[in-house]
């Protein structure tokens, strides 16, 4: 019985667990990035305003990056998923 309790206690840690890292790679960080990034200078309407292609975002991506916004290469890929995705919607 005493590794039954151990289990009751460790599941729902697991799932918690489980449920941070999803959010870590999906929409939250993204739009944690976007909030934080993205509204220095104009605001994100500017961003909502615009429908193109991967190829488009990352051309206006590098032209922000000149205008002095600083994002590595992991941030850019969850911010490139990001702008795509909400294209479909
Ligand atoms: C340092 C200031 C600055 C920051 C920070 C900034 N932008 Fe911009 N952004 C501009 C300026 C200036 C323009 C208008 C001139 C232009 O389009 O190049 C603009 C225009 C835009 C446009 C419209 C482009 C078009 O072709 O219509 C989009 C989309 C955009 N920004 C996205 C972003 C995103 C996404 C971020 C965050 C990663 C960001 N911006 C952060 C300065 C900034």
């Amino acid at each position: 019985m005493r590794y039954g309790r151990a289990l009751l206690i460790l599941i729902p840690v697991a799932l918690l667990a489980g449920a941070a890292l999803a959010e870590e790679d999906a929409g939250p960080a993204a739009e944690t990035l976007l909030d934080e990034r993205c509204t220095l200078c104009h605001g994100l309407d500017r961003v909502d305003a615009v429908q193109t292609d991967a190829e488009g975002w990352n051309t206006i991506l590098d032209r922000m990056v000149t205008y002095g916004v600083r994002l590595d290469e992991a941030e850019r890929e969850t911010l490139l998923g990001h702008l795509l995705e909400s294209e479909e919607e």
